[in-house]
């Protein structure tokens, strides 16, 4: 166990600190993955398969092949082998059987983009089509119960819930489901790769060089150390660029046919929809026993999700429900059902997002039949330590959330009675959600401090391989290197993005700035305790993450409350969100200019979750319908009303030495709930599906 001999004071941090590649983003020359410069440049347009399931019989390039411009057209009788079976599954021409619609089926490079799409379209493909299931069906005898969640165990159990619900003076059980979604960061996954001399090297829009580097070395049977992995922009990220999918294997793969040239892959924005993961549909069954004063005896919440037959993952839905309310008996279940479409993966806030949906919805359900306050029902059901762990909190300010909300919002003034004001045509109504995200560290990241120059005007070069995915961890991080080494922040030349700087976590699961700030942290201890405040020329030290002394002996989550007001139309049932109000408690705030920002996005996907995105799955091939921009339509300005954003201060002495709980998700979590739950106040509808659309208040 390693820990800070000196304590953090925070100067830079908690000060507004704009961008340092702000003005290169503002000008256009802050370099994105697909405009990396490369020699010899090849572009690369994937063939891809129109079934489900099925194997490949025939397939012919030869005119493709005829195509001015093409270089190359791989298969999967004439592209390199990879190292791992297991990839043989993920679509990057291993094998003739087809597993997802989608699918890789061939890749053409050719000296333009242009031409490189139209040899794909001239590739033909024979396939023999196998029986498949795309779509989600609770019933599916395939139903299986997964080994594990990311976040745990899978089952949950406390006491007998059954039973506690069978005796409860009030009883609730209801079923929420939510529908698949895709990522659509405004930069979709791209990747330049070359080979030199057996060595590998990726430009790639990822949130984890180093995780993309593990997951090449692997398929490729590379050394680490053989392969170099690059990201100095990302143009959004939200999970899927978390994980390593088959386009980066794919461009790597193709790029070793034709050594020493880069090959670049930026997907379509259709091409989003097939293989780079997607939040699974869920079926969320809740029930909630209380006694006559709100007092939660029984929670339980038994989910179903979406899966997949290529690779497993598990929206942990219903862990939510661990640690939000004190209840003396719990259960929490997740069940899959393995479908032949591509692999599910992390969304913001993946659990948390959908599984906030249904729990919150089911506390403003019990609230009315109880005619207890929604607000009130929160706060009786408040839980001295951690339900889940029995550990006590870090920090919980879930109440004093729920409280500044309700006094900001003006919810005193709120007439509980649905269906009570109608304004213009437009039924209004108010709701509120709680949201709740744990504070995460990941182990592994490195970082290394250099001075440059000697003295009291040395600078400091700071080394590590984190991501910059939009949310400013170069201005985050810039500001805890300089406090951790006690200088101003003008001395720190912040070095990210690149494997070069060793291994380090994601920027992912709301972690970045907690298990990177805690590794700069660590390595400017070790500096100041070997040089001094007045380095010479050339000092360096390094350190590896440190465990937190702290994490066995505390719960750590951060904490919100979302208000919000819909207006739904009298006559035609449209739905708007006029006004939202998201009041935090997540630790320290770094840097309150991308915190304001990381707070608004995640309210703004959770009203974008509420009222519009669904990807819809055509069961007879396998593939999603309304793939772009016109079918699957995300929240934009005109969907968006007032935003207000509030953090409290929070001193948490647990967490890391900043004091940081991370803010990327828990914007996201209970704004779905809390937009229903006023919706049901504005009409008496209660809608406990995703999304919301006006066809439900007709
Ligand atoms: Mo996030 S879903 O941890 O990128």
């Amino acid at each position: 166990m390693t820990t800070a001999s000196r304590p953090f004071v925070p100067h830079a941090v908690g000060t507004a600190m704009p961008r340092p590649e702000g003005p290169q983003k503002v000008r256009g020359t802050a370099r994105y993955t697909v405009e990396t410069p490369g020699s010899d440049a090849l572009y690369l347009f994937p063939v891809q398969a129109g079934v489900a399931r099925g194997r490949v019989t025939a397939i012919d390039t030869s005119a493709a092949e005829a195509l001015e411009g093409v270089v190359a057209v791989l298969t999967h009788e004439n592209a390199p082998r990879l190292a791992r079976e297991a990839d043989a599954d993920h679509g990057v021409l291993q094998s003739s059987t087809i597993h997802q619609h989608g699918q890789y089926l061939a890749a053409v490079l050719a000296t333009s983009s242009e031409s490189a799409r139209e040899a794909a379209s001239l590739v033909s493909v024979e396939v023999v089509e196998e029986p498949h299931a795309a779509v989600l069906d609770e019933d599916s005898p395939d139903l299986y119960t997964p080994e594990a969640l990311v976040v745990g165990v899978t089952d949950d159990t406390r006491g007998d819930p059954e039973a506690a619900l069978a005796a409860s003076a009030v009883t609730l059980r209801r079923t929420y489901r939510t529908p698949m979604e895709h990522h659509q960061p405004l930069e979709p996954h791209a990747t330049v790769a070359c080979w030199e001399d057996g060595r590998l090297v990726v430009h790639d829009a990822t949130q984890a060089v180093s995780w993309t580097r593990q997951a090449l070395a692997a398929a490729f049977g590379l050394d680490e150390s053989d392969v170099d992995v690059v990201a100095q922009h990302v143009g959004g990220g939200f999970g899927s660029k978390g994980g390593t999918h088959p386009n980066t294997m794919l461009t790597a793969l193709a790029a070793q046919a034709v050594p020493g040239r880069s090959v670049r892959y930026a997907l379509t924005r259709q091409q989003m929809f097939d293989l780079v993961g997607y939040r699974p549909a869920t079926v969320q069954h809740v029930a909630l026993g209380a006694d006559r004063e709100g007092r939660l005896t029984a929670i339980t919440h038994d989910v179903v999700d979406q899966g997949s037959k290529i690779g497993e993952f598990v929206e942990p839905a219903a862990a939510f429900s661990r640690g939000m309310y004190a209840a003396e008996t719990r259960r929490t279940t997740h069940r899959v059902v393995p479908l032949d479409i591509g692999v599910p993966t992390f969304m913001r806030a993946p659990g948390e997002a959908p599984g906030s949906f249904a729990g919150e919805c089911a506390m403003d359900e019990l609230a009315i039949e109880l005619g207890i306050d929604p607000i009130e029902l929160r706060l009786r059901n408040e839980p001295e330590v951690d339900p889940e762990s029995g550990l006590p909190y870090s920090s919980r300010n879930l109440v004093a959330c729920l409280r500044r909300g309700a006094e900001r919002f003006g919810w005193a003034d709120r007439d509980p009675a649905p269906r009570a004001r109608l304004v213009d045509g437009w039924w209004h109504g108010t709701g509120v959600g709680s949201a709740s995200f744990p504070v995460p560290r990941f182990p592994g990241s490195e970082a290394t401090i250099r001075a440059t120059g000697t003295g009291d005007t040395a600078g400091y070069t700071v080394e590590i391989a984190a991501s910059d995915i939009g949310q400013g961890a170069r201005a985050a991080l810039t500001a805890i290197a300089a406090d951790a080494l006690d200088v101003g922040v003008e001395r720190i030349d912040l070095r990210i993005g690149d494997t070069a700087f060793g291994p380090a976590g994601p920027a992912g699961g709301s972690a970045g700035t907690t298990s990177w700030g805690a590794t700069i942290v660590e390595a400017a201890d070790r500096f100041r305790d070997k040089y001094g405040d007045h380095p010479e020329d050339g000092d360096e030290a390094d350190a590896h993450t440190p465990d937190n002394p702290w994490a066995g002996e505390y719960s750590m989550h951060a904490f919100g409350a979302h208000f919000v007001e819909v207006a739904v139309h009298a006559d035609t049932g449209e739905i708007r969100v006029p006004r939202m109000l998201g009041v935090f408690a997540a630790g320290r705030i770094v840097n309150p200019l991308t915190a304001r920002s990381q707070f608004l996005g995640g309210m703004t996907w959770g009203l974008s979750a509420a009222l519009h995105e669904e990807s819809v799955l055509d069961d007879r091939f396998g593939h999603v319908v309304n793939r772009d921009f016109a079918g699957y339509h995300v929240a934009t300005n005109a969907d968006v009303g007032t935003l207000d954003v509030e953090w409290l201060d929070e001193d948490d002495p647990y967490v890391n030495p900043m004091g940081t709980k991370g803010i990327g998700e828990i914007g996201i979590v209970g704004v779905a709930a809390a937009i229903a739950n006023a919706a049901y106040h504005a009409t008496g509808v209660r809608v406990r599906s995703l999304p919301i659309t006006l066809d439900a208040f007709l």
